[in-house]
């Protein structure tokens, strides 16, 4: 069968990395880059680390408004739905590229698959939770990484097509464990094992509130010991509302880095510190404490093993969670044992048989 899959931002790339190599086994697969995320280290540097396959299309949408952004793709992936007539569209996560991609298709009737259904933070401000929901609500096929994902699609009313899968991230994670621990970025960087946080901020509530943005830097620079690889759109941010220089003579703040660079960074740190879903899971996994930068999280697991903290974004609590903050309890293989990307390959032949 003939599947379209549609990614665009950086963690989508992580994501379909081990998906796609599953699929190509049994399947045709059309990728396509919508182009939200275009900056070299936002987007090529990771189809060449995860050796994904070069996509067959890149509508190189770009930066703009939520509207504009989402309403672009959405006409660009229809115009390649029509040309491809695909059996299924395939998408990942709760990003504007995901969402696009999922109506698109579902207002032609192409079937839609939801790879990170079932996720909720419960706070419709952030633009995440609205493409969860209604991704979710257009979507065929469920595939969700824990049981607390179920349970919440459930409570929405939808139960048909819902899969418990495990999580593609602990995949593409084991997937490079091993060879992360090649990547030369703490030499090049002069750090040491476990003498460092590190840290990542990027997102909206945090970033486009100069004053959660200034609390934020203010408690990682009182921290003292704080890496941080900046997101274009954090880095934006810092400089519009002068705050970079400080930031930047108090934290280490480096460009966006690579998944294996990241990888190895993560497994280094005494803790890390992070507004990311991604890298609050991948700090679960490898069992580095995390605290995390926001009021709620869709990776409730985190929290309730006490391996993660919700501090949201005050100054003063950020610096005494961090400096306190000593996880004991056992983690799970909540997220899975890195075998999603084949069960999600598998779910997907039945569908068509
Ligand atoms: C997007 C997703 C977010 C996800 C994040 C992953 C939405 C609504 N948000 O947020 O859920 O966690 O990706 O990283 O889909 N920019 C660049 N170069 C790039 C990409 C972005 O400079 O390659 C800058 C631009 O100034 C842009 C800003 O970052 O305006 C925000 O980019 P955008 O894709 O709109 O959202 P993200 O914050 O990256
Ligand atoms: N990541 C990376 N380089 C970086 C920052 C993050 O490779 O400089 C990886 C990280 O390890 C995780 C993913 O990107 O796998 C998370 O993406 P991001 O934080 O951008 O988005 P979110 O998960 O919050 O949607």
């Amino acid at each position: 069968m003939k599947i379209l899959t549609v990614v665009g931002a950086r963690p989508q790339f992580i994501k379909c990395a081990p998906v796609s190599r599953e699929l190509r086994k049994e399947h045709e697969e059309v990728l396509v880059h919508t182009g939200q995320h275009y900056d070299r280290e936002m987007s090529d540097l990771f189809f060449e680390e995860l050796g994904i396959p070069k996509p067959d299309y890149n509508l190189g949408i770009g930066s703009a408004t939520h509207a504009h952004q989402t309403g672009e793709m959405l006409a660009g992936i229809e115009d390649l739905i029509l040309e491809e007539k695909p059996d299924l569209l395939l998408v990942y996560g709760d990003t504007n590229s995901t969402l696009a991609g999922a109506l698109a298709a579902a207002k032609v009737h192409v079937p839609v698959a939801h790879v990170e259904a079932g996720l909720r933070s419960f706070d419709r401000r952030m633009p995440e939770e609205v493409n969860r929901v209604l991704t979710d609500h257009c979507s065929d096929l469920l595939l969700c990484p824990t049981e607390t994902a179920m349970e919440n699609l459930r409570k929405e009313g939808i139960t048909r097509g819902v899969h418990l899968t495990g999580d593609v991230m602990v995949d593409a994670l084991l997937g490079h464990a091993e060879v992360a621990k090649t990547s030369p970025i703490l030499a090049e960087l002069g750090l040491e094992r476990g003498q460092y946080r590190l840290a990542t901020v990027h997102r909206a509530e945090n970033t486009d509130d100069p004053a959660k943005l200034a609390a934020i830097m203010g408690a990682l620079g009182d921290l003292g010991d704080v890496v941080l690889p900046c997101h274009p759109r954090t880095e934006k941010m810092l400089k519009n509302t002068g705050l970079y220089e400080e930031a930047n003579r108090r934290i280490r703040l480096i460009p966006p880095v690579g998944y294996l660079e990241m990888l190895a960074l993560e497994s280094s740190a005494h803790q890390i510190l992070t507004d990311s879903g991604g890298v609050q899971k991948e700090a679960y996994v490898l069992g580095v404490p995390c605290i995390t930068l926001r009021e709620t999280t869709e990776w409730v697991e985190t929290v309730q093993d006490s391996w993660n903290m919700l501090v949201g974004s005050d100054h003063e609590a950020i610096v005494r969670a961090a400096r306190t903050f000593s996880p004991k309890r056992e983690r799970s293989d909540v997220f899975g044992k890195g075998e999603a990307a084949r069960a999600i390959a598998v779910i997907i032949g039945e569908k068509t048989e």
